[in-house]
């Protein structure tokens, strides 16, 4: 059943809004991600970007799960101006206290608390009858109500569970005085037909729902995240919770730049039947920038051909793509990258730009440099230049992430040698500056960056666990500059550390021992591990 407008309309005193609310889980749901672990200045940097870009609600953290957690919701709540700050909470008393008190500070706050419905994890997770859960459920909402007025409860595994209960529990939250009714589809379980029957069905028959916001929550197990939120949202859902590049538990969560772009690129058929079309408060030219900050600092590549912004989201390489693009855009492109923040122009900068007209650009790109970046970055651009004849956009913001992302440089490559050939093992020599000492040190290894790292951790005397390794040119050509990512892992702590060359064997260095930098850091800070939610 796929309700129109007029049906949606008269389900009651639910006002129809035109907007579909974003609310973003990148660094709650996103962050439970296997291998993503932020650090709380990392957290704050992309709730920053999440409000340039327009998400109403944040959903920061999961304070009670560790006081790291608690800490960076605090300060997302603190110093996030803009987006609702919210945070999640079990239906337990002690979750809710946590989370209430780390969105203290927030301008405009919510609590969004959940219970397992589906008789699976009732029974299994639980062991709880479904009596005692909504019980619990209600004195959740009315435990939070006490903090916010915005409350928002979830069914957790409501895809799962029998539609009766889920009507129960939802009447009785609402009486309770829950505001948003999210419904997640927690195992990625459903296809985008029965998703859009369920939000339809609890639409039509939950008694007070109209004074609520139905929200959607879908996992991407069967790759059916983004349709099911947009069904979601077709059958009367008004919030998607989603996360950038569909980070997420598992297979992830919908990822937000494809539901924000198929509202905003099908106004015919999410204004079919209705007054006007849906819309969203996305800045969509924040897309692209807000996507590979989050790459970045999680330390996930994003697949090239990942929709909306892969690397090839936009190339068009066959000869019939080309001719038809050239002759009018329409023909192969439903959106222009311009949308989501990619500048059309191709602004190529070399050896002979100025330091004025690498400022220049590096403003039109929407970077903020202090004199004292400006001038480190226009250094480096211009070793960059001489190797690298064309200097492109992608290769600018590489290079400004990389000097200004930089924690304090406790270890420093001087100098490295690697000999390989087809014959013998693979050998390197590196020359280390720790502070005022300079350490050398000579290995062999596997491949020449096995052999680059064992030298490294030989000079540093650090033997991190290299968890993952990764390198991809940031443009084409065999000049390209090379971006090596790497993530070690020590007392249970993930690092991420990013390096750029024209050479990728240097790239992959710097990587490591940029690793190794931050690692040194949080270890001198007494950051404790564990900032990662566990649910
Ligand atoms: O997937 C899920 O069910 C969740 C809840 C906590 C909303 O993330
Ligand atoms: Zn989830």
């Amino acid at each position: 059943m796929v309700l129109n407008y007029r049906q949606i309309k008269n389900l009651g005193d639910r006002p129809m809004q035109d907007k579909v609310i974003i609310f973003d889980t990148t660094l709650r749901d996103g962050e439970q991600s296997p291998g993503a672990s932020l650090s709380i200045n990392e957290k704050l940097e992309i709730a920053q970007q999440l409000a340039v870009l327009g998400v109403d609600v944040i959903e920061a953290g999961f304070p009670v799960s560790s006081p790291a957690q608690f800490e960076a919701t605090r300060r997302c709540a603190e110093e996030v101006s803009g987006p609702t700050v919210c945070a999640l909470a079990r239906a337990h008393e002690k979750d809710i206290e946590s989370a209430g008190t780390a969105i203290g500070p927030a301008k405009s706050k919510r609590i969004h608390t959940f219970i397992a419905t589906s008789a699976i994890h009732m029974e299994h997770k639980l062991c709880k009858r479904p009596g005692e859960v909504v019980k619990m459920a209600v004195a959740a909402v009315e435990q939070a109500k006490t903090f916010t007025d915005d409350v928002e409860f979830s069914p957790e595994d409501a895809c799962r569970s029998e539609m009766g209960f889920l009507i129960e529990i939802l009447t009785a939250v609402i009486e309770a005085g829950a505001t948003t009714l999210n419904i997640p589809d927690t195992v990625g379980y459903v296809l985008p037909y029965e998703y859009g029957r369920i939000i339809g069905e609890l639409a039509a028959k939950v008694p007070g729902i109209g004074k609520c916001v139905i929200s959607t929550h879908c996992h991407n197990d069967l790759g059916m995240a983004v349709a099911n939120s947009l069904a979601g949202v077709r059958n009367g859902a008004r919030q998607v919770e989603c996360t950038i590049n569909g980070l997420g538990e598992r297979a992830g969560n919908a990822a937000l730049e494809e539901v924000v772009m198929g509202i905003h690129t099908r106004p015919d058929f999410f204004g079919k039947d209705r007054d006007k079309a849906l819309t969203t408060n996305i800045k969509t030219t924040q897309i692209h920038k807000t996507s590979q900050l989050v790459s970045r600092l999680t330390g996930f590549v994003i697949q090239p051909n990942k929709a909306i912004v892969g690397a090839n989201a936009f190339a068009h390489e066959s000869g019939v793509h080309v001719d038809g693009m050239l002759k009018d855009r329409s023909t192969y492109e439903i959106m222009t990258p311009e949308t989501i923040g990619l500048t059309g122009s191709r602004m190529v900068l070399g050896r002979h730009t100025g330091r004025h007209g690498f400022s220049d650009r590096c403003k039109q790109l929407g970077y903020k440099l202090s004199k004292d970046e400006e001038e480190q970055t226009y250094e480096r651009f211009l070793q960059i230049a001489d190797k690298k004849k064309e200097v492109y956009d992608e290769d600018i913001a590489a290079l400004v992430n990389d000097e200004i992302h930089v924690v304090e440089h406790t270890y420093v490559l001087e100098h490295m040698r690697v000999v390989i050939d087809t014959d013998t093992t693979p050998k390197a020599s590196v020359r280390i500056r720790t502070r005022d000492v300079v350490q050398e040190a000579e290995a062999e290894g596997d491949g020449p960056v096995d052999a680059a790292y064992e030298a490294i951790r030989e000079a540093t005397g650090h033997s991190p666990k290299l968890e993952n390794y990764s390198i991809k040119a940031v443009t084409s050509g065999k000049e390209a500059l090379g971006e090596a990512t790497v993530k070690i892992k020590s007392d249970g702590r993930v690092y991420i550390g990013r390096g750029i060359s024209t050479d990728i064997i240097e790239a992959s260095a710097k990587a490591y021992i940029d690793a190794i930098n931050r690692m040194v850091a949080a270890q001198d800070k007494g950051e404790e591990p564990g900032l990662k939610a566990e649910l």
